[in-house]
């Protein structure tokens, strides 16, 4: 694949984790470097025999990574349903979006009809007319009831096509009362001829208005964030294309109180932060009096914090503290909890009790979490998580041989650093290729889609990463997670070079613009564009936003040219890169390319 160039949408028509391997140390450590040796030491593996390695084997996702030991069997590898000769009818009932509150004044509905071969039941294209006559029509039209299942109480009565996915409809919250706890709710569908049936179930939120704090919902239907806090008065919602660090705590909240680094963070452009528990707190989470103090600062410039738990959501106990803190902040965005549970190998239940508990505490905030691994019991840690994010860091490893523990690296033994990874920047879409399809194969009961955002590598010169990537490179992966759907963007870890810090501040703000969240928030990305390479397309209609992301390190003087599903007419705006991208005879052209060049384009498209 030589470059990356995907069709965004068409308007209107169509942690880091740095790794620091303690010499002689049977753990690895993920976290700051300035982390005290003593504490890293403490929290050594328990491998539970949930796993297959023995107790005495240290493993990363799932690996014995250790010369003295040997490869395994690792087990909790995803287990794809079998498809089946006969088309089954898969009819779901799915919220809008996460949670509604009740001054929206109402709500809708997405309800899916697909053809599947893994999901649903027995499809006949048939229906008959007249019963007893055998006459029969094709059954291209399911007819649908959706039910509040606590009152009984019929909230949509409509049909939907055969084979059609994302059809909307509105209802009111007149049988929903405003509660914390959320409603269950069934769909069931029938054949014109009532001979054949389809249901499913979900669960809706319908939460008391807020008056302080914040509210923050995803879209169920293209997996964007939304927000409502004192910034709108708490008025509607507002979109946000989250774009920002994991942050080194010692040095943007600095414990000698200076406002100038979190302000020159958002000044770069970023929108969010995850400042990093350093574990030196005896609770090992923050200073509470400190982080009050910036979480001021935060609020004033609507600076969004995704609240890191990743050394107290294991304990109930520090769940229910730290939320009683904090869940009232004006720009808290979400819960974080586990960071590379199943690189650690947490007890597979550990991702889903926080979970609960958390939803329990406060339903107005999802929460998130972090998987490092390739294919290790995604379904049980991504159980936990509304939002998934992946950390594949691809960059200066060795693939194949690990450098700080010098064994081979394969699917079954060795840690390299970037699991099961080719060591190529692509590395980061093919992961969140990998995770949406295992979310995807789940099944009833699941959520279809989750949003996956993507944690980027801005670290190195350390054990498995021999040197910290170029501004080029992060800003080809911001593009890469982008193309492949990412909803969000992470770095491990600020302060990187200032050329990341600056870089990668001033490419996401392109992304935080109205005119792409149009897009991206707003249509599916268009996939298998006819490229030498790839390029992301987003079709809204009269318009598509196009993202390019060359592939090769080295320019190019050759001419590029993306076959684009439709033909366009003409280039609207040039959001980010080189300008000298043309339209030729329906096709998007440019006449060279740098090495790992970045471009995203809005186009027109032919009438
Ligand atoms: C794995 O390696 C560790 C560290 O060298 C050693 O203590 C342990 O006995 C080994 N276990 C097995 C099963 O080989
Ligand atoms: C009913 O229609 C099917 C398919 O067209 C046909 O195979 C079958 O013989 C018919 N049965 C009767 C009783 O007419
Ligand atoms: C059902 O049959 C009709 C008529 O032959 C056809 O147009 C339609 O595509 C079929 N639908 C499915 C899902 O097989
Ligand atoms: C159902 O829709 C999918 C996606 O649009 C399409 O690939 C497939 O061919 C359709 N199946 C039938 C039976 O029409
Ligand atoms: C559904 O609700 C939305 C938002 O309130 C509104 O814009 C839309 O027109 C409604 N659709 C129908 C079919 O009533
Ligand atoms: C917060 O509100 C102000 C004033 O309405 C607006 O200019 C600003 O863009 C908002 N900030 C964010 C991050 O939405
Ligand atoms: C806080 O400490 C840092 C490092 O010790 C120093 O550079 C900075 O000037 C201090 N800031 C204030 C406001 O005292
Ligand atoms: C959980 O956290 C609480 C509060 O910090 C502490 O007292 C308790 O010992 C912890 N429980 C476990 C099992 O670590
Ligand atoms: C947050 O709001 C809840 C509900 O109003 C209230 O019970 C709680 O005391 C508040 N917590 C803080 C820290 O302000
Ligand atoms: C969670 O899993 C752990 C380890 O397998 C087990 O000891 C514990 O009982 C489980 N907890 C619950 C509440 O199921
Ligand atoms: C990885 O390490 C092996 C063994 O030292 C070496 O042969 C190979 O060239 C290295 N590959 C890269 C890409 O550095
Ligand atoms: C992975 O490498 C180890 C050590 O060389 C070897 O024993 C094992 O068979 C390899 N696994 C696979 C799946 O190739």
């Amino acid at each position: 694949m030589l470059w990356n160039v995907w069709l965004l949408g068409f308007l209107s028509l169509v942690a880091c984790v740095e790794e620091t391997a303690i010499a002689g140390q049977d753990l690895r450590m993920r976290g700051l470097k300035q982390w005290p040796l003593g504490l890293a030491a403490s929290l050594s593996i328990d491998v539970s025999s949930a796993f297959n390695a023995p107790a005495d084997v240290p493993t990363w996702c799932g690996k014995p990574y250790m010369s003295s030991n040997h490869s395994l069997d690792l087990g909790g590898q995803f287990q794809f349903p079998t498809p089946q000769q006969n088309p089954l009818l898969y009819v779901t009932v799915q919220p809008r979006y996460s949670i509604f509150l009740d001054n929206d004044g109402s709500g809708s509905f997405i309800v899916d009809a697909a053809i599947s071969h893994t999901f649903g039941q027995a499809y006949k294209n048939a229906s008959y007319d007249t019963p007893g006559k055998n006459t029969s029509n094709a059954f291209t039209t399911l007819d649908f009831e959706i039910y509040n299942e606590d009152n009984g109480e019929l909230l949509v009565s409509n049909s939907v096509p055969i084979n059609s996915t994302g059809n909307l409809f509105n209802f009111t919250f007149s049988s929903f009362p405003p509660r914390f706890q959320p409603y269950q709710i069934s769909i069931y569908g029938t054949s014109p001829d009532g001979q054949q049936t389809y249901s499913g179930t979900s669960q809706i939120y319908v939460l008391p208005a807020r008056t302080y704090g914040s509210a923050v919902k995803i879209d169920n239907l293209y997996g964007g964030l939304y927000v409502q806090n004192a910034n709108n008065s708490y008025t509607g919602w507002y979109s946000i294309f989250p774009n920002g660090g994991y942050a080194d705590g010692s040095y943007v909240l600095p414990s000698n109180i200076s406002y100038t680094p979190l302000e020159t963070y958002v000044q770069q452009g970023f929108n969010t932060i995850n400042v990093v528990p350093d574990g030196g707190a005896p609770e090992q989470s923050y200073d509470t009096e400190q982080l009050a103090t910036y979480w001021d600062l935060m609020d004033e410039l609507n600076l969004f914090n995704l609240y890191d738990m990743r050394f107290a959501f294991q304990n109930s106990t520090r769940i229910s503290d730290q939320v009683a803190l904090w869940q009232n902040r004006s720009t808290l965005l979400m819960w974080y909890t586990a960071d590379e549970p199943d690189g650690w190998a947490y007890a597979l239940n550990s991702t889903k009790l926080a979970y609960d508990q958390l939803k329990e505490l406060d339903p107005y905030h999802p929460v998130s979490l972090v998987l490092n691994c390739q294919d290790f019991y995604y379904k049980e840690y991504a159980s936990g998580g509304d939002v998934i994010f992946e950390d594949a860091y691809p960059v200066a490893i060795n693939a194949t041989w690990s450098i700080p523990w010098g064994t081979p690296c394969n699917t079954t033994y060795g840690d390299c650093g970037c699991d099961n990874c080719l060591g190529e920047l692509a590395d980061v879409s093919t992961r969140l290729d990998d995770l949406e399809t295992y979310q995807e194969n789940l099944g009833p009961g699941t959520i279809g889609r989750k949003p996956g955002w993507a944690v980027l590598q801005a670290f190195g010169e350390q054990d498995y990463w021999k040197s910290i990537p170029s501004v080029q490179e992060v800003e080809n992966m911001m593009m890469l997670a982008v193309n492949h759907g990412a909803k969000g963007l992470t770095y491990w870890i600020y302060p990187s070079t200032d050329e990341v810090n600056v870089g990668s501040g001033e490419f996401g703000k392109v992304f935080q613009t109205e005119t792409v969240k149009e897009f991206l928030f707003g249509t599916d990305v268009i996939k298998g564009l006819a490229v030498e390479g790839e390029a992301l397309c987003l079709d809204i209609g009269r318009q598509m936003l196009v993202g390019v992301a060359s592939g090769q390190y080295v320019d190019s003087e050759a001419t590029v040219s993306v076959q684009l599903p439709v033909a366009v007419s003409g280039i609207e705006q040039v959001l980010y890169g080189d300008s000298s991208w043309a339209v030729d005879n329906g096709k998007l052209t440019k006449s060279g390319m740098k090495g790992l060049e970045v471009s995203v384009l809005v186009l027109d498209v032919s009438a």
